[in-house]
């Protein structure tokens, strides 16, 4: 089965080509950075404009690249939501057409199943049930992943999402966007144990996460510099910071694996998915709580965890082989969640009201 998958729910234009043996013949992925960058964020209507110049040129060089015309196709695969909804708009609209002319089957993806689902492109041995750390730009969330479409949050954050604090950390210090990559240089060689920053919920029952309160302390101590900022208060700022992610991601997962352990005594996997999982300290402590754990730790290469339309494709894969096939009425939609039946976290208004992205 070849399928071809489409990206557009933020600032990343992404088609791809995935077969059902795994194989990903061709992943490109276009970033709307420079953009976006004159306005010191994503501006959604210019996300979504360039998405319109861009996708149709980047459908056809994935099609170059894997030496395949519409008519190899066995399905289309396009993102449906959550997302920035003028951007969402344009993959699922393409996604929706080229599906129509050349009569195929088609998948509405939930971007956030396309991370939940990542690892398994990259490992065939990887079985459900398996416990997810799902961490991104928009997302914060723990889940027990039972199969395609069937997940169970167990925490969420109440406020911003890790990569979110990322971003705004790495602002705040003017390593510029996206925050995450930025931070992470700028940490290395830096002290981790020179600022005193909270570790938010840390020794707290319960999987939720909360991450406004760190970046507000870091606030502080840059407020407190008599002199500013220089290289080495940088380079320990952003270690510090980042550290102090990790602390509370690790403790997070921690209680999640007590839950996927009553729920599933003999489940194998801890599994992580978004663009955090790129960061190369989370991914040490991951692994090491794995192994303390007793469970098998899957992670996505790379090119996986960050945006990108293989793992829309491959999404689409396991939703098409289930017979899970939309018809081409699917909507856009700026929020969904993976787990709908999920209770808004604490302090949370009513769900998709006052919640978090999704
Ligand atoms: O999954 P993704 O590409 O988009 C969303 O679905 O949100 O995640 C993007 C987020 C950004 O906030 C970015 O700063 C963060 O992932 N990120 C990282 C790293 N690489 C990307 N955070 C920490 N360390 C990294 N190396
Ligand atoms: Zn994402």
């Amino acid at each position: 089965m070849l399928v071809l998958g489409i990206e557009t729910s933020c600032d990343e234009t992404a088609a791809a080509l995935v077969t059902d043996k795994r194989e990903i013949c061709a992943n490109v992925v276009l970033s709307q950075l420079d953009e976006h960058a004159p306005y010191g964020g994503i501006v959604p209507e210019i996300a979504a404009r360039s998405h319109i110049e861009h996708l149709d040129g980047l459908i056809a060089r994935a099609m170059k690249d894997a030496g395949a015309t519409f008519g190899d196709l066995d399905g289309v695969a396009a993102t449906a939501g959550p997302g920035l909804i003028g951007a969402v708009m344009v993959g699922l609209m393409t996604g929706k057409a080229v599906a129509g002319v050349h009569d195929l089957p088609f998948a509405a993806v939930n971007h956030l199943e396309g991370h939940a689902l990542s690892a398994r492109l990259g490992d065939a041995d990887l079985e459900f049930p398996y416990l997810l750390l799902l961490i991104s730009g928009g997302h914060c969330q723990l889940l027990l992943v039972e199969g395609v479409a069937k997940y169970k949050r167990l925490g969420t954050t109440i406020d911003d999402a890790a990569g979110e604090a990322f971003d705004k950390a790495a602002k705040l210090l003017g390593l510029g966007y996206p925050g995450g990559p930025a931070i992470e240089r700028a940490a290395k060689g830096g002290d981790a144990a020179r600022f005193d920053l909270p570790r938010p919920l840390k020794g707290r029952k319960g999987c939720d996460f909360s991450f406004s309160g760190l970046k507000t302390a870091l606030l502080h101590k840059v407020q407190a510099l008599e002199d500013g900022l220089d290289n080495t208060l940088r380079a320990d700022l952003a270690a510090s910071f980042q550290q102090a992610v990790a602390d509370v991601v690790i403790d997070r997962c921690q209680n999640a694996i007590k839950s996927f352990r009553a729920a599933y005594p003999d489940g194998r996997f801890l599994v992580a998915g978004g663009g955090v999982v790129a960061n190369s300290l989370l991914r040490a402590r991951l692994k090491t709580l794995a192994e303390k754990s007793g469970l098998s730790l899957a992670l996505p290469p790379l090119a996986l965890c960050t945006d990108n339309a293989a793992m829309i494709a491959w999404a689409g894969i396991e939703r098409l082989s289930l017979g899970l096939e939309e018809d081409l009425n699917a909507v856009p939609r700026a929020r969904w969640p993976l787990d709908s039946t999920a209770a808004p976290p604490p302090g949370v208004g009513r769900a998709g009201k006052l919640g978090p992205k999704a």
